[in-house]
């Protein structure tokens, strides 16, 4: 979750970057093709219950339009392909979804007892007006107790890595340093939703194909922010935060898995 501060303070770098090769071979099965979803709340299962894309649109009444999302095929090694698109006008500080594919496999064990995290997040913008504001991101959320979901009243910690920030969007709170993650330095920020801490991550340029282990983002926070190792990763999603603009965002290649 963000919040919007101001448009001014942060103006789009226009670098477009690559943050590596992509390492999948592309395989599609486009026989996958699900349904469009397109209700506040519609989700469909993905590759037998590995994933769920949720077309989550939590936040729309701050403003008014509309964003449909659908699967379009699977690949090796566990990948989704899908879309998302939208627009969305009024109401330009606020978020107004968060359309994700959710990992409900792997979950349940505390930061210590995970290994890895691969993840593989190749995506483009198929179209993008002039005026988006939005960001591509992973959300991984840490609780007190075992489970298998993020945002309840068992939430202590809320970790996101952007990928990409459009038109002045930045994360909750306020910059608190720069980490340096996987070999790129990342700008921390630091702030409070609800009753929970959230940490976000924001690269140096938009990183398209990203294909990371994010167990050292959770690493980094435990040795540097006082992240307790014994919290449980309840959820983890990757998607696309929109406050207003029309877009249409293709995630060519997802996979993530917990080890
Ligand atoms: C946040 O904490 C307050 C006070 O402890 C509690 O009443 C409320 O239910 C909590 N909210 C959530 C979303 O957990
Ligand atoms: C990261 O920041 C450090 C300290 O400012 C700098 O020395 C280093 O070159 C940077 N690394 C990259 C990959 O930009
Ligand atoms: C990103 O990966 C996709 C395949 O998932 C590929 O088609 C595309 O060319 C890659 N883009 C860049 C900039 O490397």
């Amino acid at each position: 979750m963000v919040s919007f501060k101001s448009l001014s303070s942060f103006i789009l770098a226009s670098v477009i970057g690559t943050a590596l090769a992509n390492p999948a071979p592309v395989t599609r099965d486009l026989a996958k093709r699900g349904n469009v979803l397109q209700g506040q709340y519609d989700s469909e299962s993905e590759l037998g219950g590995r994933f769920i894309l949720e077309n989550n649109l939590w936040g729309q009444s701050s403003g008014s339009g509309w964003q449909k999302s659908q699967a379009t095929g699977t690949g090796t090694g566990n990948a989704v392909i899908w879309y998302t698109t939208y627009s969305w006008q009024g109401g330009q500080y606020n978020v107004k979804s968060y359309a994700n594919m959710d990992l409900k496999v792997g979950m349940g064990k505390t930061i210590a007892q995970i290994g890895s995290i691969p993840t593989i997040f190749n995506w483009h913008y198929g179209s993008a007006s002039g005026d988006l504001v939005a960001d591509v991101s992973y959300d991984l959320w840490l609780s007190r107790t075992p489970g298998t979901q993020g945002a309840t009243s068992s939430t202590t910690y809320e970790i996101m890595v952007w990928l990409s920030t459009r038109g002045g969007a930045q994360p909750a709170g306020s910059r608190i340093g720069t980490a340096n993650i996987n070999g790129q330095n990342w700008t921390l920020w630091k702030g409070t939703v609800q009753n929970w801490t959230v940490f976000s991550y924001v690269p140096p340029y938009e990183m398209v194909n990203f294909s990371q282990d994010l167990k050292p983002f959770l690493t980094y926070l435990v040795n540097t922010q006082g992240v307790p190792s014994n919290q449980y990763l309840v959820q983890a999603q990757a998607g696309t935060e929109p406050f207003v603009g029309t877009a249409t965002l293709n995630i060519d290649w997802y996979t993530m898995a917990v080890n």
